[in-house]
């Protein structure tokens, strides 16, 4: 298991060696971003998409051991269950429940999740530097709302409300985390989105709703938008969904997802190879890998 400079970070010479599990993998997108990135740096190695079925999950975890994997990133849908194939999980990725950036030092396998701290990134770099004191409704209380509403209250917003399709799963988003920031939830009828969005500075949106095929759909009428605010969505395909389109028409900046898939791979970059992402090349791979 273990190799001679203790870690599996490769030695001079030796292929970096990287991939993507998930069911099904041939659409993601990582392997043509990271592989941008090795370029960059003149990293000898690969990261390869590796189609993984839910009953081989555990033998492929450990296959990273054995091929000496430098780490892997984990994709729909093995991000929970991959936790239980672990040597050790990040404080963070634990309280959101998921990874999706397995490390493999030396055989020891940590799990982080750095979708909801590359979303963080991505907004303050695009959108609004500075997100302490900031009201923002957050749409949805799934996977990925847990992920960027954890990353967010570490910013310390003034008010964070959680708007759900089920109101009882966005309490309980609610309370679980009602000790990190001020936090409240509320349903998707139309006069509870009214009330919430009329006090938003950032309204974002992590449910499904508005994705390809689904694109003529939005999770929130454009007339409950207020003028000149900010409107995230973590849908990039397509790049600009209705939501963003008719925020940009009410004076809104928008903040679309491929950024947030941009810097969790950047994360994940950083962690493997110890070096600052080249995220700008990252995000060019990506936009011409879709043809834009
Ligand atoms: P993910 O991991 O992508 O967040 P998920 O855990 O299945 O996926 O969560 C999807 C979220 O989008 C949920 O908040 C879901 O609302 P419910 O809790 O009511 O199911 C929300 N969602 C999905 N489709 C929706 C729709 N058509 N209208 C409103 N909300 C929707």
């Amino acid at each position: 298991m273990g190799k001679e400079n203790g870690s599996s970070r490769p030695l001079e010479g030796e292929q970096l060696l990287l991939g993507v599990m998930g069911d099904p993998i041939r659409q993601s997108k990582s392997p043509v971003m990271h592989n941008a990135a090795m370029q960059e740096f003149g990293l000898a190695g690969s990261y390869v998409p590796l189609h993984v079925k839910g009953e081989n999950l555990e033998a492929a975890v450990e296959g990273i051991r054995a091929l000496g994997f430098r780490g892997v990133n984990v994709t729909v849908p093995h991000k929970v269950n991959v936790m239980a194939c672990l040597d050790a999980i990040d404080a963070d990725a634990k309280a959101v429940g998921a990874v999706n950036t397995i490390v493999n030092d030396g055989g020891f396998l940590t799990g982080y999740n750095t979708d909801g701290i590359g979303y963080i990134r991505s907004l303050k770099e695009e959108a609004v530097p500075d997100l302490s004191g900031s009201r923002v409704l957050v749409l949805g209380a799934g996977g990925a709302a847990r992920g960027i509403v954890h990353a967010l209250l570490k910013e310390k917003p003034a008010e964070v409300i959680i708007a759900n399709r089920t109101l009882e799963n966005a309490h309980k988003l609610a309370q679980e985390w009602a000790g990190l920031g001020k936090i409240t939830a509320c349903g998707t009828d139309s006069e509870s989105l009214r009330v919430s969005a009329a006090k938003a500075d950032i309204i974002i949106n992590t449910t499904s709703v508005g994705m390809f095929p689904d694109s003529g759909a939005s999770p929130l009428d454009a007339s409950l938008i207020p003028e000149g605010i900010v409107v995230s969505d973590l849908i990039y395909n397509p790049l600009k969904t209705r939501l963003l389109q008719e925020a940009e028409a009410r004076n809104c900046r928008i903040h679309g997802g491929l950024g947030m898939f941009v810097y969790q791979g950047a994360y994940a970059f950083e962690f493997w190879t110890g070096r600052q992402a080249p995220a700008e090349t990252m995000r060019q791979a990506v936009l011409a890998a879709f043809g834009v």
